[in-house]
């Protein structure tokens, strides 16, 4: 009897995938129309303000029609914006145009972003929860839904290709591959530090959860994500951070003496467990570096403004400080982070004025995607460089004795000149953090993250078609084919590492269309960037004002180590951008053999 319910209940359930399949499954709006399914078998396209009407809002509106044929590609805009570098060095100079500039690259990167935000990986759908519930990242794309025939929807095999078998084939490093843009690990650990305050997944809840609630550039992973950290992390006296002086010189304070959860191993002595804003940033010296590097700014500025507002109180002094800090990240982000990454020859402005006669929403959701696709690890090099002496992976992380005994200047210095590796055109993942590039495909499906095309579409590329078209190349390009099947069914994540780079750059094409709109928008969306905020009262006056708006890489690191400043650079300095030929002399390194990667990521998987 039960053996029959059981035959007839497959069957049953037979019958559904095959003829019932959700219609929306094949993803048939175009152009950013919704698809809602009616019954199992037909849908509708809501086409409403895409510029584009019909069953499947394909057909453009006359205006749409002729945008679509003036508009040039983003190659070629990228192409414009990284060549002419007389043109551009002229036109950097007169206001007018390079403001109106700056802005159209604000406005046409942050308009591809909703906001307010809309689904979340459990809504695929519009609803309040999914508007309202700060704990989960936002998506982009809805997730693909449950009832479809394969995990990309209709498009590929009913399973995707093993998770280890895709990374050992196209994403783990064979050799080192330098990044032909100059990339040092300057940039790299900033990137990491900067992002890890609004990249702060959830494990407990799962990857669609975030524990920075704010989505944003807060600074929690200074302050500390919650005011309980933030008071154990606080002096209370003249609106400082806790630090203490070792030798001289000003580090964070340690786990022992402010109480406040730090990830350690635990053969890690009570000494050298430094206790800052983000509880992970014991893991790497080049985020301890940065963490002691903007506490000290902080506890500076904290100066600077109790100079000018003798009668101000911790408390104040504090808040205008946070203040500041935010507004000389994002100053830093824009002009030398983003001017790094970009390869422009166009000189970035960060300037919120410009947005004030715009259509501009100052709120921002971090979502899921822009999350995957910044698991920028192969940026990180085989072995760490620091003076004379090189660190395999094993002696550099959770090694804040290092960060001691060489000291904030002698990191920067080095971390300046070490070049990174490339991050697009496959096989660059440094074997000891092949863990979390799993972890972040794995994360993906269980979000059920829709295919690169779909985000190719989403944000205004061409779908590709074929995976020689993605890869630039023929011999991964057949790996993945025998491992996807589909073009239309390859994976987002594991689809920008293989990436055809764009001409001599870190990235290719996906990775920065995708990549800008999110980080622009997260930036310009903060609010010091509105107009009731942005003004010199609210840092204090005159002279915090300047702080934000005269800061750069380099003088954040020059007001914070002792003695002659050394050059700090996102971009190593004896390298020209003119392509590999000239990098590989000063980077060819040895190979990591004696690292076993579980090792490491056991201390802390999940954690981040
Ligand atoms: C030696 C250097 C590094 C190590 C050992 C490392 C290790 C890790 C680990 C263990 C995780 C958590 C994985 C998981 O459980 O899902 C993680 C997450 C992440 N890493 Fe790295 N990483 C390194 C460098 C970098 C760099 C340079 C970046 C550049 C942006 C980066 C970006 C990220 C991001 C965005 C996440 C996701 C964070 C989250 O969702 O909470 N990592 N990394
Ligand atoms: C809309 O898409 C569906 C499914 O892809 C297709 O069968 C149909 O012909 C399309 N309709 C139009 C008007 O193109
Ligand atoms: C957000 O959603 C999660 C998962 O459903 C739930 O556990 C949590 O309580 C929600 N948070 C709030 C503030 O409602
Ligand atoms: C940490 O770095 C120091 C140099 O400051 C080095 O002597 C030591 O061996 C490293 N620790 C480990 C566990 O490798
Ligand atoms: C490495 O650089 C040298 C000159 O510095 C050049 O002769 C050689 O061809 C380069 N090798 C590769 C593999 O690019």
């Amino acid at each position: 009897m039960k053996a029959i319910i059981i035959f007839i209940s497959l069957l049953h359930a037979g019958i559904l995938a095959c003829e019932g399949a959700n219609p929306c499954c094949s993803q048939p709006c175009q152009n950013r129309g919704i698809c809602t399914s009616i019954g199992t078998d037909s849908y509708e396209c809501d086409c409403t303000r895409t510029g584009y009407y019909g069953e499947n809002c394909t057909t453009p509106e006359l205006f749409t029609w002729i945008r679509t044929k003036l508009k040039p590609t983003p190659n070629t805009v990228h192409y414009i914006l990284t060549h002419f570098k007389g043109f551009w060095n002229i036109l950097n100079n007169i206001p007018f145009l390079r403001d109106t500039i700056m802005r159209y690259v604000l406005t046409s990167r942050s308009h591809l972003i909703d906001s307010p935000p809309t689904y979340n990986s459990d809504y695929g759908y519009k609803s309040w929860e999914a508007y309202s519930n700060l704990s989960y990242y936002t998506r982009t794309l809805p997730p693909v839904p449950e009832d479809c025939p394969t995990p990309m929807g209709v498009a590929g095999k009913k399973a995707l290709p093993d998770v280890k078998l895709v990374v050992e084939k196209v994403l783990l490093r064979r050799k080192f591959i330098p990044d032909p843009q100059g990339t040092s690990l300057m940039f790299a650990f900033f990137a990491q530090h900067f992002t890890h305050q609004f990249f702060k997944s959830d494990m407990k809840r799962g990857p669609a959860f975030t524990r920075a609630q704010n989505h944003g550039v807060d600074l929690g992973h200074i302050y500390g994500e919650n005011l309980e950290r933030q008071h154990k992390l606080r002096l209370f006296k003249d609106g400082k951070l806790k630090y203490q002086v070792i030798d001289g010189e000003v580090y964070p304070p340690t786990v022992k003496d402010v109480q406040v959860d730090m990830h350690y191993p635990p053969h890690i002595p009570e000494e050298h467990r430094f206790a800052v804003g983000h509880e992970a940033f014991g893991l790497v010296p080049g985020l301890m570096m940065y963490a002691t590097i903007w506490l000290r700014e902080h506890n500076r500025v904290c100066d600077v403004l109790k100079q000018e507002h003798p009668d101000w109180d911790d408390e104040r002094l504090f808040q205008t400080t946070r203040l500041i800090l935010i507004g000389e990240t994002i100053k830093i982000v824009i002009e030398d982070y983003v001017q790094h990454l970009s390869g422009y020859h166009f000189k970035l402005k960060f300037d919120p004025e410009l947005l004030f006669n715009q259509r501009f929403q100052y709120q921002n959701r971090i979502s899921s995607e822009f999350n995957t696709l910044y698991h920028w690890h192969p940026l990180m090099p085989d072995n760490f460089h620091i003076q004379d002496q090189v660190y395999s992976y094993p002696q550099f992380l959770f090694n804040n004795s290092l960060v001691m005994e060489h000291g904030i200047h002698n990191l920067v210095e080095s971390f300046t000149k070490q070049i990174a590796g490339r991050v697009a055109g496959g096989r660059n993942v440094p074997p000891a953090v092949m863990m979390v590039v799993m972890k972040s495909i794995e994360h993906s499906r269980q979000m059920r993250y829709q295919s690169l095309n779909q985000y190719r579409k989403r944000f205004m590329m061409k779908p590709y078609t074929s995976f020689q078209e993605l890869t630039g190349e023929t011999e991964m390009a057949a790996e993945l084919e025998e491992l996807y099947g589909d073009i239309d069914a390859m994976e987002l994540y594991p689809g920008l590492l293989v990436e055809k780079p764009r001409p001599n750059a870190i990235f290719g094409e996906t990775m920065v269309e995708m990549g800008a709109p999110y980080s622009l928008k997260g930036l310009m969306g903060n609010p010091i960037c509105s107009p009731e905020y942005w003004k010199p009262s609210t840092f204090g006056g005159k002279v915090g004002f300047d702080i934000v708006n005269t800061a750069s890489l380099q003088t954040l690191v020059c007001h914070n180590v002792k003695g002659p400043c050394p050059v700090a650079s996102f971009h190593v300095p004896d390298v020209k951008d003119a392509g590999s030929a000239t990098i590989n002399s000063s980077t060819s390194h040895s190979r990591q053999t004696d690292l076993n990667p579980t090792v490491i990521l056991k201390e802390r998987t999940s954690e981040l």
